[in-house]
């Protein structure tokens, strides 16, 4: 039997009762003050995700609410921090037949047939005939990229964590590398920003596994997207090569070399696990745009996010700040207060 959904995510609020399957993101076993042992969990569904807490029988619990379960959880929503929580009062292990998966993968609000249209639009402009068939051997004749970049976040966590996050990510990316590209004119290549803006992450769609819950993967742990997309655009220079009539001559060893150096140097330091700072402009240029963009996204979502009333946020522990409210921000009520 499948236990329905009804109630999802976005739509809780401080004192619902709560009375519907998720789907366990996290969960983890603590201390509390007392001595007794509670359960901290993130809970999900397609619209969003949540904490909660469980203070009662937790170790009853711990074998089998783990991340990927899916579970039964009654309780009571409330604000904790300005940030929603649920407090469980009952939970039970679903099997997967007792539920529709669809409910519980995020969606996002993108539309990724739309946005990979876009890609493509983009990769027909490339001017270079190296460049170009180098992006369309992974954009568009391979199928495994095809289908995952429709479906990858651009992160576990923090920023475009949610389906089609990465191709999202990465369309806002290469709109503002065409800007720079006529913006600087002579200064940069274009086609190998808009390298830069395709493929410095394209190492994350096998790097993250993202069928339910995302996390890393075991090459993704031990190799990093940085690594992995050079050593895909290594593959697929050699696979055009062996394609007679793909390439007007040997691909130049100085642009296979350019477009792994904007994928090695994306991150900008070597403490941020770039085995090469940026050694030419369009390199810098993808790392701080690249910067800008997942910061933009990060906090937008922060703010979409936070529930405390008024014109500011909660603390945001990843950039250690407060962040003011725009409207946009505001519900109804709050404007008119402000007002
Ligand atoms: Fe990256
Ligand atoms: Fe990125």
């Amino acid at each position: 039997m499948t236990q329905s959904k009804n109630q999802y995510v976005r739509d809780l609020r401080d004192k619902d009762t709560v009375q519907n399957p998720f789907l366990i993101k996290f969960s983890a076993l603590a201390v509390g003050k007392n001595g007794k042992p509670y359960m901290n969990l993130v809970l999900m569904d397609k619209t969003g995700e949540i904490e909660a807490r469980l203070w009662e029988d937790a170790a009853r619990y711990a074998g089998g609410a783990v991340r990927d379960a899916f579970v039964w959880v009654e309780g009571r929503c409330q604000l904790y921090q300005g940030r929603r929580q649920i407090v469980v009062s009952r939970m039970n292990v679903l099997r997967e037949d007792e539920v529709d998966v669809r409910d519980y993968i995020a969606e996002g609000e993108v539309d990724v047939e739309a946005l990979y249209a876009k890609l493509l639009g983009y990769v027909e402009s490339m001017q270079d005939p190296f460049y170009k068939a180098l992006a369309e051997s992974i954009l568009r004749d391979d199928a495994d990229v095809v289908d995952r970049i429709k479906r990858a976040p651009a992160a576990k966590s923090v920023h475009h964590a949610y389906k089609g996050g990465l191709l999202e990510h990465v369309l806002s990316i290469t709109g503002i590398l065409d800007h720079m590209a006529g913006h600087y004119g002579k200064y940069v290549d274009r086609d190998l920003l808009f390298l830069g803006g395709f493929l410095h992450d394209i190492g994350k769609l096998w790097e993250l596994s993202y069928d339910r819950v995302t996390d890393y993967t075991t090459e993704g742990k031990l190799v990093g997207h940085l690594v992995m997309g050079s050593e895909l655009v290594e593959k697929k220079v050699r696979w055009l090569e062996s394609q007679p009539g793909r390439l007007p001559g040997a691909f130049p060893d100085e642009k296979r070399l350019l477009v792994k150096h904007l994928i090695l140097a994306h991150h900008g330091r070597l403490e941020y696990a770039s085995p090469k700072r940026p050694k030419c402009i369009e390199a810098l240029i993808v790392h701080m745009i690249d910067d800008l963009d997942s910061k933009v996204n990060a906090i937008q979502q922060f703010i979409s996010n936070d529930l405390t009333p008024g014109r500011w946020t909660s603390l945001n522990r990843q950039f250690e700040r407060f962040f003011f409210k725009p409207d946009w921000a505001l519900t109804d009520a709050e404007k008119s207060d402000t007002e």
